[in-house]
């Protein structure tokens, strides 16, 4: 009997959103049915969203793709001779040699579609735990040096200097202290921590280990969305089989050296995703945002020292370790380091996930990779970094995206997540909407985000219902973002402005008045 055929068919939550069971399902059939013998691996997504389903054939000249494929589709696929990489229409050749996949750096999610997301051996023969092992082997000042002259910087919104925040929990001497992984991921248009928990669950973990060794952190939590129960899945799986294989625990790899951890589930409000609010509901507590001082660093977690790090700082640590921080340090442009998992949504051809180094332009985002509008129509609009991000016109498309340029332009690269709108957009609407967003979300501490977004939504329609006093109106709209600005306790009242003046600036004719000289505002 002839070896079997490896058939890769995602099991990531865009995939399945989409069909891929039943897409397996009938793979699974029809090879029985034709007799031919098939080995179905489930893997994570590639990240090329508009091909999910997206299934790949292992072919002695490498992984061949078809997508996006339907139940249907899969008769005439077999018919194509696909498990020998034959020709059909749905076919796009050797997966590797996809533009959209090709023309990308990936660092952090160089495993991510490729391998068995929940296999030991898998993580292990693709380069896994060559980090964890060098950190085993450095003393802790040592990891966090490492960390620190990598350049990695928060991914999950603020870009606070990784290292910085590590040495401050190193240096604060406490009997117990915590590493909390920050997977809430309520920013509209981002996937990337759910593409990397599902398809590559162990990195995240190794990542909390290195952190662990770091500062002295024995325990972790992952925060996970409560939306995301594939990842949630995926996580306790991985972390069960990581512990039965030594890899965690009391003796990590047979070191001697202590870490362990657990999934928490978040119950749905975005504030939730604001690190002392996140603390707060992992303490049982409603998510109410903490003032500071006291940083999380010196008193989080049951008042210990704590590392809160989003998904993708700490899944990228890893790969700092294992190829050293120079490697890694060398993509990137000034004070962006690294890479970025850049998360294309919104009315695009083609949405998906493209990981490159910072210094890449929004205009080669859209148009190389995204393809330009779904709609056919010209983009006008780009909201960059979630909820509170700005909205960027085509006049800023060519700024290198790094955190200082995006910074001077009174926009934000945030968790790297694009909206792309095109010209059929009404910028009122999404100004009311940044407004009644923030009023939703409101954990209620402070005046200026609780009672001010409310009014901001009230003075947004008078100004769409466009009276004699709209200039008026405007002025105080105005006046109302920059209370707003400067009064808020944390960024969600704090930033909230930035959509709303980016809308009102680039973007006046909407609003029915005329375009103004309006001063940079910092970030
Ligand atoms: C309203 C609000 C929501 C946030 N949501 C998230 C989130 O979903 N995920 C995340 O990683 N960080 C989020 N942050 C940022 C966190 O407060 C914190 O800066 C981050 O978890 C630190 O990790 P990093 O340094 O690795 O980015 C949010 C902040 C605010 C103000
Ligand atoms: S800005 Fe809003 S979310 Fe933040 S503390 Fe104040 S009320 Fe709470």
């Amino acid at each position: 009997m002839n070896a079997p055929v490896t058939l890769y068919v995602p099991r990531d939550t865009a995939a399945l959103a989409v069909g891929a069971d039943a897409v397996a399902e009938a793979i699974g059939q029809q090879a029985a049915s034709r007799g031919l013998p098939v080995r179905i691996v489930r893997n994570g997504s590639r990240g090329l969203l508009w091909l999910e389903t997206l299934v790949e054939v292992a072919t002695p000249q490498g992984r061949v793709a078809y997508g996006p494929v339907q139940p249907e589709d899969v008769p005439g696929l077999f018919e194509a001779g696909w498990l020998t990489g034959g020709e059909h229409a749905l076919g796009h050749g050797l997966t590797e040699e996809i533009p959209y996949l090709k023309n990308q750096e990936r660092l952090t999610f160089a495993r991510v579609g490729v391998t068995d997301p929940l296999s030991l051996d898998d993580y292990r023969e693709h380069g896994g735990l060559a980090g964890l092992q060098r950190a085993l082997d450095m003393d802790a000042a040592g990891i966090v040096a490492e960390v620190t002259a990598s350049g990695l910087r928060g991914r999950g919104g603020a870009a606070f200097p990784a290292g910085i925040k590590w040495k401050t929990v190193l240096d604060t001497p406490a009997d117990q202290k915590y590493i909390v992984c920050n997977a809430d991921e309520g920013d509209s248009g981002t996937y990337a921590d759910r593409m990397l928990m599902e398809g590559d669950p162990y990195v995240l973990l190794e990542g909390m280990a290195i952190a662990g060794l770091a500062v002295g952190a024995t325990y972790g939590y992952i925060y996970v969305r409560s939306e995301y129960p594939q990842a949630i899945a995926v996580l306790r799986e991985a972390i069960e089989r990581a512990r039965q294989a030594g890899w965690l625990g009391q003796d990590m790899l047979g070191r001697g050296r202590r870490f362990d951890l657990e999934v928490r589930v978040g119950a749905g409000a975005y504030i939730c995703g604001e690190e002392t609010s996140l603390l707060e509901s992992l303490e049982g507590k409603r998510g109410v945002v903490r003032a500071k001082p006291p940083l999380p660093a010196v008193a989080g977690l049951f008042g210990k020292p704590t590392v809160v790090n989003n998904v993708i700082t700490l899944a990228s640590v890893p790969v700092i370790l294992a190829r050293g921080a120079a490697h890694y340090r060398d993509f990137g442009v000034g004070r962006s380091q690294g890479t970025l998992p850049f998360q294309l949504a919104g009315n695009l051809r083609r949405g998906g996930l493209v990981e490159k180094a910072f210094g890449l332009t929004l205009r080669e985002l859209l148009y190389d990779f995204g393809g330009g509008s779904a709609s056919g129509r010209p983009l006008r609009a780009v909201q960059v970094g979630g909820p509170l991000g700005a909205y960027v016109p085509e006049s800023q498309w060519d700024i290198p995206l790094d955190y200082e340029a995006y910074a001077k332009v009174s926009a934000m690269i945030g968790h790297g997540g694009l909206v792309a709108f095109d010209d059929t957009v009404d910028m009122t609407r999404m100004a009311r909407f940044a407004m009644e967003f923030c009023a939703v979300e409101s954990c209620g501490k402070c005046t200026p985000c609780r009672i001010g977004s409310t009014r901001g939504v009230e003075v947004i329609d008078r100004i769409r219902a466009g009276g004699a006093d709209r200039e008026k109106q405007v002025h105080l709209l105005r006046d109302l973002c920059d209370t707003m600005l400067s009064g808020s306790l944390c960024a969600l009242g704090g930033m909230t402005p930035f959509p709303v003046l980016s809308a009102l600036d680039h973007f006046p004719e909407d609003f029915g008045i005329q375009p103004t000289e309006a001063p940079a505002r910092a970030a």
